[in-house]
């Protein structure tokens, strides 16, 4: 049994990880062949990428998958951590799945994502939810097949966590979600330890995959006909910095714009790592797609200052108009969070100025949740809920405003999109555009996982509608 343990996280300075070829025994091969597995995710697209290898990983045992609990052998949850709501999803789930098991003795549960890495998880699973097979953290699922092997020899709880960052593994079995967009890890953990933010605990120290693993990936990718990459890590903008003294996201950009995979995304960025040349880069390609999230959390420097986040309103606009000036058709989105300990109306007032300036093209917003283990969860929160739900009515109010603004925009232009699929109404698509905008029109005969013009007849707030002109 190896428990999850904070102090070990915040602490582990020095790190030590190896790469690791992923290597499976011919004996586990097809071991659960014609069993039935229920994978569900929460989260965010960090932990939708880790849930396409434990699929793979999966399949390669001989598993298939089901939407339906009821008919699944297997049941896992790859969790999140972020804010208290999907703690409480996560154990809202295994409520129901308590009622399963009862008729079910057969039924496999195992626990894995971020909440497998907090002590005060583990223990309540433990303690609590005895009948859970197995608790897996976010730097060693790969061992699922092993776990799952000792859960059966032992016929007991298996806890598998690790405090400090994992190993570094490399061609993991996947199965992706979408045939034409695919998601690249290209950074793993975080060192900036926001005051609020449970993430470094939870992933560990930033650790960048070797630039040669990420562009035969993308190589592959191409190969199988994908159209679109995001590279993916909880800071992206510090890509390399633990790997190499000259090359960072600039020239990994710059590497995988020229492989002409039409379309790039990375995502998320911390301002305090952005760079002049990571701006002129993306400028540069026309397949880096000019959409930039960019989360500011805040508009007041107290705030700032208080959630660590080491950069004030003044720089952060400073870089945000950069990017606005020289990336042609720029969109920018955020993260922003209300109700901070400590935050006054005034402080509020001018997260709300900042984003009457940034007027953004997408903003996720939040209530701040304080999580155990991190240094803000410390901070006297005297701001009452009813005030917190206000200032967060507001904020989305004011966001949701530019939203359409900036749509509007887009009326009488053609704007290309990449097809997703076919929605619900006959002859209509559905599609993001180069900005990120979500895009519903209608055609004949359109391809999916194509990128065509469609001309923006209307626009609404979250999305666009067009038509695909001749
Ligand atoms: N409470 C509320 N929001 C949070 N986020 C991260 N930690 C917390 C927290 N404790 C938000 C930040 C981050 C996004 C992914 O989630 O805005 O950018
Ligand atoms: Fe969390 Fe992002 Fe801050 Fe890292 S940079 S600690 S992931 S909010």
């Amino acid at each position: 049994m190896h428990l999850p343990d904070f102090k070990v996280a915040r602490t582990s300075n020095k790190i030590e990880y190896k790469k690791i070829r992923y290597n499976i025994e011919d004996k586990y091969k097809n071991k659960y062949k014609d069993k039935l597995c229920y994978l569900r995710t929460y989260g965010c697209q960090m932990n939708e990428h880790d849930s396409e290898n434990i699929k793979g990983i999966l399949e390669e045992l001989g598993y298939g998958f089901t939407d339906d609990m009821d008919k699944a052998d297997l049941i896992v949850l790859n969790t999140c951590s972020i804010r208290e709501n999907a703690h409480n999803k996560a154990f809202g789930l295994l409520g129901r799945i308590k009622h399963l098991k009862e008729t079910k003795k057969d039924l496999k549960v195992g626990l894995c994502g971020c909440m497998a890495q907090e002590e005060i998880v583990v223990n309540t699973i433990i303690n609590k939810y005895p009948f859970v097979n197995f608790v897996i953290g976010t730097h060693n699922f790969y061992e699922l097949p092993l776990i799952l092997e000792k859960n059966e020899e032992e016929n007991k709880q298996q806890v598998e966590v690790y405090s400090r960052e994992g190993d570094l593994i490399e061609d993991m079995p996947i199965d992706r979600a979408s045939k034409h967009k695919a998601y690249v890890n290209i950074i793993y953990g975080c060192d900036k330890f926001c005051t609020y933010c449970i993430v470094p605990y939870t992933r560990g120290r930033q650790r960048s995959r070797e630039k040669e693993d990420i562009l035969k990936e993308i190589d592959n990718l191409i190969k199988d006909g994908y159209k679109e990459v995001t590279l993916l890590g909880q800071n992206v903008n510090a890509y390399g910095k633990d790997l190499y003294s000259d090359y960072s996201l600039a020239e990994l950009l710059e590497d995988v714009a020229k492989t002409n995979i039409p379309r790039i995304r990375f995502m998320t960025s911390h301002p305090w790592d952005f760079n002049d040349k990571m701006i002129e880069v993306i400028a540069k390609y026309k397949n880096i797609m000019p959409s930039i999230h960019l989360p500011v959390q805040s508009g007041s420097n107290r705030i700032l200052k208080l959630m660590g986040r080491r950069y004030t309103k003044e720089s952060y606009l400073t870089l945000f108009s950069k990017m606005k000036e020289l990336i042609p058709n720029c969109a920018i989105s955020t993260d922003i969070i209300v109700g901070f300990p400590g935050e006054e109306e005034e402080d509020f007032k001018e997260t709300l100025d900042l984003v009457n300036t940034c007027k953004y093209d997408n903003a996720y917003t939040f209530i701040y949740s304080p999580r155990v283990g991190t240094p803000a969860s410390r901070l006297k929160d005297d701001i009452s809920k009813e005030e917190k739900e206000n200032r967060l009515y507001k904020l989305n109010d004011t966001v949701n405003k530019y939203f359409k603004e900036n749509n509007l925009k887009l009326v009488g232009k053609k704007i290309p999109v990449l097809v997703d699929g076919i929605s619900d109404k006959k002859n209509e698509y559905f599609g993001y555009s180069d900005t990120n905008k979500l895009v519903n029109f209608t055609g004949d005969n359109i391809e999916i996982g194509s990128i065509v013009d469609v001309l923006i007849t209307d626009a609404k707030t979250w999305s666009l509608d067009g038509k695909v002109s001749e």
